[in-house]
């Protein structure tokens, strides 16, 4: 049994966060390895919140500039290539903003990799004005993510921005 993790789910979510970033930050340290740390993100966000059904990076082809592509996930297989601008990940990304889906069913565009996922929260990692690519974490629980979720997501990106090496 994983006392750890039962411990974990009688936090507040804010607390959960900040553990989940303590643990982060000591599975990254040492390491220059980008998948490595970006497998080890997903797998310590996924398993902190069991709300979550999907965690993932798509990050921007360095060929097809208008295209991201699947990298480090936790969950069911994904669609591999999402065009900027398209579904929410694509919108997060042209807009260099954090979006925040309640219900997935009322989003135009939505791409649907998993039937059961009704909410979304989809965070840009952005350098200088650039695009790099986009944080996904889905859940099957309608309204599963707040400003909450932002703040804390956001404040993860910009601890790991410098592993892209921008
Ligand atoms: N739902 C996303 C696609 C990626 S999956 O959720 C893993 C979107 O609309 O961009």
């Amino acid at each position: 049994m994983d006392t750890t993790f039962l411990q974990e789910l009688g936090l507040c979510k804010s607390d959960r966060y900040k553990n989940t970033i303590l643990k982060i930050r000591s599975l990254i340290k040492c390491e220059p390895d980008l998948t490595a740390n970006l497998c080890n993100i997903t797998s310590a966000l996924k398993y902190s919140f069991p709300e979550f059904s999907w965690v993932g990076f798509y990050l921007r082809d360095g060929q097809a500039q208008d295209e991201l592509i699947l990298n480090a996930f936790q969950g069911k297989p994904a669609c591999t290539r999402i065009r900027i601008g398209k579904g929410v990940c694509g919108t997060a990304a042209l807009l260099g903003e954090t979006i925040i889906v309640s219900d997935v069913s009322e989003f135009p565009g939505h791409i649907y990799c998993d039937p059961d996922s009704k909410s979304e929260i989809v965070v840009p990692l952005m350098f200088n004005g650039n695009l790099l690519g986009v944080l996904d974490i889905d859940s099957t629980s309608l309204s599963a993510f707040d400003n909450s979720d932002k703040l804390y997501l956001e404040i993860l990106i910009s601890e790991i921005i410098y592993m892209f090496n921008p």
